[in-house]
């Protein structure tokens, strides 16, 4: 047998397992607190950044991978805007907490036929670099804003490459961008190239800032880091970078007084339609 027909008797190769299935799956415990972690940590550089950018009254808002939707809520609570459709894959955190004027929507941003609308604030945070081809993805997103509107994109920047000591975390953080790059595809290398993106996919006005949260002991980061690496553990130990002890070492170096490093950073870039 020729080896194309071997290819085609097998068939095609087996799909890569996507966010929420190989690691950070929904249904198991623990998973909305992790996210919710995570959004203590930044949620008052997002809704700054979103008010500056003057999002309040009146603004259709789009959250895309809204997660438990503290985002979302705090735009309809806080900024009082005229709604907000709340997208994920998987909305039963958006569901358990239910806000008149939060609508939502189960949906793949990355499915063919994706269009839920225009919308004068599109936003979507830590979503982005966890997708494949996330220029595809960007230009989707610049074309959902409405003339006048804002695209608002937020994902995380490593700073543990290069000559960054290797510190236990350094050295964990490298482990876990890596293992969740070979078991789901996550890159976070394209997210220093957003405001040329954004500038591409045709949006004007682009400006971008980067907000490092201290990672001290007890803070919601240094938690977010921890419950992170214990569910994507599997996926950082099959690189070789780390073992369990290694692991087990980083997250007690995170809770330690010894603890001086730096966290991911959040890179939020946004451009005007
Ligand atoms: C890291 S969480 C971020 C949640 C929220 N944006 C935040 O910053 O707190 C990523 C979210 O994106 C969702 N997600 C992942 N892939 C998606 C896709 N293809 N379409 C829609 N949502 C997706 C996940 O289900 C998850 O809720």
């Amino acid at each position: 047998m020729e080896p194309r027909d071997q290819d085609a008797a097998a068939g095609p190769p087996p799909a890569r397992p996507r966010y929420g299935e190989a690691v950070f799956r929904p249904e198991e415990a623990g998973e909305g607190e992790r996210i919710d972690f995570g959004a203590l940590a930044y949620d008052d550089v997002t809704m700054a950044r979103l008010r500056a950018l003057g999002v309040g009254p009146g603004w259709r808002c789009l959250d895309v991978g809204a997660g438990t939707g503290t985002v979302s809520r705090r735009l309809v609570e806080e900024a009082g805007v005229a709604g907000v459709l709340a997208v994920d894959r998987d909305v039963r955190f958006l569901a358990a907490r239910p806000v008149a004027g939060l609508d939502l929507l189960e949906a793949d941003v990355t499915a063919p036929g994706f269009d839920p609308g225009r919308f004068r604030l599109v936003h979507a945070r830590f979503v982005l670099m966890h997708l494949p081809e996330p220029e595809r993805v960007v230009a989707r997103l610049a074309g959902l804003v409405e003339p006048g509107g804002v695209l608002v994109l937020s994902d995380a920047v490593d700073l543990t490459g290069g000559t960054a000591p290797g510190t236990p975390y350094a050295v964990a953080m490298r482990a876990m961008w890596r293992g969740l790059r070979d078991t789901i595809g996550t890159d976070v290398s394209w997210v220093p190239s957003y405001p040329a993106l954004l500038r591409a996919a045709g949006l004007r006005r682009v400006g971008a800032e980067v907000h490092v949260p201290p990672l001290v002991p007890g803070s919601p980061i240094s938690r977010f880091w921890a419950d992170t690496w214990e569910r994507s553990r599997a996926a950082m130990v099959s690189t070789g970078l780390v073992d369990d002890a290694a692991l087990d070492g980083a997250v007690r170096y995170l809770e330690s007084e010894e603890c001086a490093a730096l966290s991911a950073g959040m890179l939020t870039v946004w451009g005007r339609r």
